[in-house]
C-alpha cells in the first residue's frame, strides 16, 4: 500500500517519488504503431494504462509468427508482470472486454489478476452500437466512417449526464431502471426502438467475473507513484482525431492529447516524465475526412500494400499519403512531445523519391493547421520537399549508422523540420524491429 509518510508530510504523489511515467501518443490519424512501442517498453514497467477510447482502438503486436491485437486492453499484457489499467476516461463494453481477456488466457497468458478497471469508466451498451450505426446511415454521404463500436453515443451520454458507469454494476436494480430509462429516452430522441433487457441479462451473467477487476484506479495510480512505481500510458487514436484539435467533425469522441489522457486516468500531467509521439514515416487515415497529403494513385496503393494498411479492428483499407510536417508539429506543440518514435520507415524502401509536406497556404496566407472549412480545403496549396529513396532492405538494421545514407538523411531532415528529436525508428512489424538513437 501507499507511502504513508509522504501523505503525512502533505506531499503530492508527483513530488513524493521519482517514478518514471512515459506516455506514447499518436500524432497523426491513429494506427501509427503505438502498440508496438508500448509492448517493447512494457516489460520494464509496473503499470500499463489506457485513459481514452474503447474498442475502437486496434493495436497490433507481432512476435515471431504470432500476431496479437489489443483493442480494449493496453498492449503490454504479453509481458508477465505489468498491471493493466483502464482509466475513468475509457469506455467499456463488458462482453467485448471479457472476450479479449478470454482470448489472451486461451494463449496461456495469465492476465485476469492484473487488470484493473475504473469504477468511473462508462459502459458501452449494445444500444450505443445500434445508435452509432443508425447515425452513420442517416448522415448519408456526410458519414464519419466510425468503427461502429458505440463510441460517439456512449461519450454523448456521458457528457449529457445520463451515462451508465461501471460502478452501476454493483447495484443491479438501479442499473435496470437506468437502462430502461435510457432505452426509452434514446428511442424517443432518435426515433427508433432500442432494447435493453437482453443486454441486462448478459451483463448480469458477466457480473461475477467482471466485478473483481473493478477498483478505484485513481488511488491505485496515486499509491503507485508514491511507491516509486513506473507507469506507461498507451494513447489510443491519433492527435488529428481529437474532438478539439482534429479534423472536426471527422474525429472520435474522446480526447487524445496528453492532458486528456492524464485526465482519463486521474493522473496529474505533472507526473509525466516523457511523452513519445508515434509517427509514421508517411501518413494513413481510416474513415472519412480531409487528408491533405493523401495519395490516391499507385504510390498510395504501394504504401497500403507494403505497409499492410488495413484496419486492425474493422479490416477497412486505410487511406495513405505522404508524411505531413504541419500535422505532426501541432501534435508536438499540444502534447509537449519529448521525442518521436518514427515508425514504418521500412515501408518507404524501394521508392525512387519520398515527399514530405512542409507548408500549407490558402490564398497566399500561411496555415499552421489542417483546415476544416470546405473553402479552405478546396483552396489549400501544399509545399513538398522531395528526398531520394533507398533500395536496400532495412528490416534487419538495428543501428542508425547502418541505415543507407539516404534513409539517415531523410530521418535527420524530418526531425529538423518537425522540431522534435527522433528517439526510435521502426523498421518492421516485429517487436524487435526497432532502432534506438
Ligand atoms: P496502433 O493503433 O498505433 O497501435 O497501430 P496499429 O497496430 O493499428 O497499426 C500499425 C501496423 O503497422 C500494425 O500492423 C503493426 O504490426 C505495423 N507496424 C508497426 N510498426 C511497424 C514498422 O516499423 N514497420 C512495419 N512494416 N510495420 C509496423
Ligand atoms: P488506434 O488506437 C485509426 C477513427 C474512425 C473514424 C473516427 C471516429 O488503433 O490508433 P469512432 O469509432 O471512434 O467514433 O470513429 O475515428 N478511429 C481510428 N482510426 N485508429 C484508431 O485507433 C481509431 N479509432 C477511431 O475510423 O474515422
Ligand atoms: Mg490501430
Amino acid at each position: 500500500m501507499g507511502n504513508v509518510s509522504s501523505h503525512a508530510a502533505g506531499r503530492s504523489s508527483v513530488t513524493a517519488g521519482k517514478s518514471r511515467v512515459v506516455a506514447v501518443l499518436g500524432t497523426q490519424w491513429g494506427d501509427e504503431g503505438k502498440g508496438k512501442l508500448v509492448d517493447y517498453f512494457a516489460g520494464g514497467f509496473d503499470y500499463v494504462c489506457r485513459g481514452n477510447g474503447g474498442a475502437n482502438a486496434g493495436h497490433t503486436i507481432v512476435v515471431g509468427d504470432e500476431k496479437h491485437i489489443f483493442s480494449h486492453l493496453p498492449s503490454g499484457l504479453l509481458h508477465d508482470t505489468p498491471v493493466a489499467v483502464l482509466g475513468n476516461g475509457t469506455v467499456i463494453n463488458v462482453p467485448t472486454l471479457m472476450k479479449e481477456i478470454e482470448a489472451l488466457e486461451a494463449k496461456g497468458l495469465s492476465v485476469r489478476g492484473r487488470i484493473k478497471v475504473s469504477l468511473e469508466a462508462h459502459l458501452i451498451m449494445e444500444y450505443h452500437k445500434e445508435l452509432d450505426a443508425l447515425q452513420e446511415q442517416r448522415k448519408g454521404d456526410k458519414k464519419i466512417g466510425t468503427t461502429c463500436r458505440g463510441i460517439g453515443p456512449c461519450y454523448t451520454d456521458k457528457v449529457s449526464r445520463i451515462g451508465i458507469r461501471v460502478s452501476e454494476l454493483l447495484h443491479p436494480e438501479s442499473l435496470a431502471q437506468k437502462l430502461e430509462r435510457n432505452a426509452r429516452l434514446l428511442s424517443e430522441r432518435y426515433r427508433t426502438d432500442l432494447d435493453w433487457k437482453f443486454e441486462y441479462d448478459q451483463l448480469m451473467a458477466y457480473r461475477e467475473q467482471f466485478l473483481p477487476l473493478v477498483t478505484d484506479t485513481v488511488m491505485l495510480l496515486d499509491e503507485a507513484l508514491r511507491a516509486g512505481k513506473s507507469i506507461l500510458i498507451e494513447g489510443a487514436q491519433g492527435f488529428h482525431l481529437d474532438p478539439d484539435h482534429g479534423t472536426y467533425p471527422y474525429v472520435t469522441s474522446s480526447t487524445i492529447t496528453l492532458g486528456g489522457v492524464c485526465n482519463g486516468l486521474g493522473l496529474s500531467p505533472m507526473a509525466v516524465t516523457e511523452v513519445i509521439g508515434a509517427t509514421k514515416a508517411y501518413t494513413s487515415r481510416v474513415g472519412k475526412g480531409f487528408f491533405p497529403t493523401e495519395l490516391t494513385e499507385k504510390t498510395g496503393q504501394h504504401l497500403r500494400d507494403v505497409g499492410h494498411e488495413y484496419g486492425s479492428v474493422t479490416g477497412r483499407p486505410r487511406r495513405c499519403g505522404w508524411c505531413d510536417v504541419i500535422t505532426i508539429r501541432r501534435a508536438v506543440a499540444v502534447n509537449g512531445l519529448t521525442s518521436l518514435n518514427l515508425t514504418k520507415l521500412d515501408v518507404l524502401t524501394g521508392l525512387d523519391e519520398i515527399k514530405v509536406a512542409t507548408g500549407y497556404t490558402v490564398d497566399g496566407e500561411k496555415l499552421d493547421y489542417v483546415p476544416t472549412l470546405t473553402a479552405q480545403q478546396e483552396g489549400l496549396k501544399i509545399a513538398y520537399e522531395t528526398y531520394p529513396g533507398w533500395k536496400e532492405d532495412i528490416s534487419e538494421v538495428r543501428s542508425f549508422t547502418d541505415l543507407p545514407a539516404t534513409a539517415q538523411a531523410f530521418v535527420l531532415n524530418l526531425q529538423e523540420l518537425i522540431g522534435c528529436p527522433v528517439s526510435s525508428i521502426g523498421v518492421g512489424p516485429d517487436r524487435q524491429a526497432l532502432i534506438f538513437l
